[in-house]
């Protein structure tokens, strides 16, 4: 059965839209365009259709400048397979491992350039400013093979840090991109079993590894699973910090689990704090599905004794953490997250036992977490109304001065808003909401892009 249904059901147009319309008034210092990435099947027919991770990419953005929302677009990513479809020719680039792949995941500014990126050993796809497909980039020729689809900046380097995996390596590589867009610097970290690795964390003095027992499985691959990689109890679970400056692992035992998300980490005396989505279990015979439900966790890690102490910081089912990136790697107060509930019928469905419960139990929902006091504040949007990933942008100096972005379905209308929040005023009326004129399907990660 396709996931692409409810909230993930695919668009089949691309549109171009200009001067759209608005309730209440978009800032005036928000020049640039909010865009975000997700799986969109050319046909619910094809292959690509059967799991939530293997649709083609489609970027949706929306561009504001001066107090107006300027445009809205949505593109697939071209992928040699995506403009055959289309009728175009092929775009230009270099092809890793056989791996040509419309990068579904993620979408990100580096160097005045747009990427759309991607795991599992592909290339990212570059993007012009109105989301028309580049090509295939390996950053001339400095990637020596795939890449990744979660990334994180250093806000002092300006240096972009990746963890790329191949199902064909014995390691996991680090990658490094200056603010000019040159990678600087490569490392390989020698893993066994060839476990999937989604995200990572940095602090100031480490790159933080998640070495958890979701492998690649030759056996799940011969049986033509599409994603071959399955819970493997053989392998077990550490976290490894990796200085920053020489490159040493210091690896230290957690208890099994599985890790997509960081909502950030950060360096406390000598210990490591990594706030996480944890789920107890994932990928169970290489279904997406079971698993159980996730919780918002901290890991404090004491690289001396290998000690690691758990703790939780929010047990409510929720996904797609962001912060304030001026403060990645660095000590924070405020975390953003997601429950959108056709993410949870999708990624949870066997363990759900949320169908009954009123509204007010789950919905579609952002929180903001105050990690210093413990409490959060939900914005609940409605049943239908699915909200994706919220993304920070900064305003004044104070780590919560600023909006949060994201994507919300008006039920009413079949059509989305992008909706702008003030960060400090979360529960109340949106600073702005911007009306698209067509659907844009639940998906996966955006970004911020200032002009
Ligand atoms: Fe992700």
């Amino acid at each position: 059965m396709t996931p692409y249904t409810g909230g993930f059901a695919p668009v089949t147009d691309e549109i171009t839209a200009f001067d759209l319309e608005v309730t209440g008034r978009v800032p005036a210092e928000l020049n640039g365009r909010y865009l975000r990435n997700g799986p969109n099947p050319l046909s619910l027919d094809d292959p690509s259709a059967g799991h939530l991770f293997l649709g083609e990419g489609m970027v949706h953005g929306v561009r504001l400048r001066d107090g107006r929302a300027e445009w809205y677009r949505n593109r697939w990513v071209r992928s040699a397979r995506v403009a055959e479809r289309l009728g175009e020719p092929a775009r230009p680039g270099p092809v890793h491992g056989g791996m040509d792949f419309a990068a579904n995941t993620h979408v990100i500014g580096l160097a005045g350039r747009t990427f759309a990126t991607v795991e599992a050993g592909a290339l990212p796809y570059e993007l012009s400013y109105e989301l028309d497909t580049v090509g295939a980039c390996d950053f001339g020729g400095g990637l020596p093979g795939g890449f990744a689809a979660h990334t994180h900046l250093d806000p002092v380097s300006g240096e972009l840090h990746a963890l790329a995996y191949f199902f064909g390596w014995d390691h996991h590589q680090h990658i490094v991109i200056n603010p000019e867009g040159s990678v600087t610097g490569i490392r390989d970290i020698p893993i066994a079993d060839a476990p999937m690795l989604h995200d990572f964390a940095l602090t100031e003095r480490y790159v933080v590894i998640y070495d958890l027992p979701v492998t690649f499985s030759m056996a799940h691959a011969e049986k033509g699973v599409q994603l071959p990689y399955a819970w493997n109890d053989a392998h077990g679970a550490r976290i490894g910090l990796m200085s920053r400056e020489s490159g040493d692992v210091r690896w230290v035992e957690v208890d099994p689990c599985w890790v997509f998300h960081t909502l950030n980490a950060y360096d406390d005396g000598d210990e490591v704090v990594v706030d996480v989505v944890r789920y107890p279990k994932r990928f169970v015979d290489a279904r997406l599905d079971l698993g159980g439900l996730p919780t918002l966790d901290r890991w404090t890690i004491d690289p001396v004794s290998g000690k690691v102490r758990q703790t939780r910081l929010d047990d409510r089912p929720q996904e797609f953490p962001r912060m304030d990136e001026r403060r990645t790697g660095r000590p924070y107060r405020y975390g953003y997250t997601s429950a959108a509930r056709d993410l949870h019928d999708v990624l949870y469905a066997p363990d759900s036992e949320l169908e009954d419960l009123p509204d007010q139990a789950f919905d579609n929902t952002l929180i903001k977490h105050d990690l210093v006091r413990g409490t959060q504040e939900w914005r609940r949007f409605g049943r239908g109304a699915y909200v994706g990933e919220p993304v920070f942008v900064a305003s004044g100096e104070a780590e919560d001065d600023g909006y949060l972005l994201a994507f919300v379905n008006d039920e009413a209308r079949g059509a989305a808003d992008l909706v702008i929040l003030s960060a400090q005023d979360f529960t109340g009326e949106p600073v702005a909401t911007v009306h698209l004129p067509a659907r844009v399907p639940l998906g996966f990660h955006g970004s911020w892009i200032a002009d």
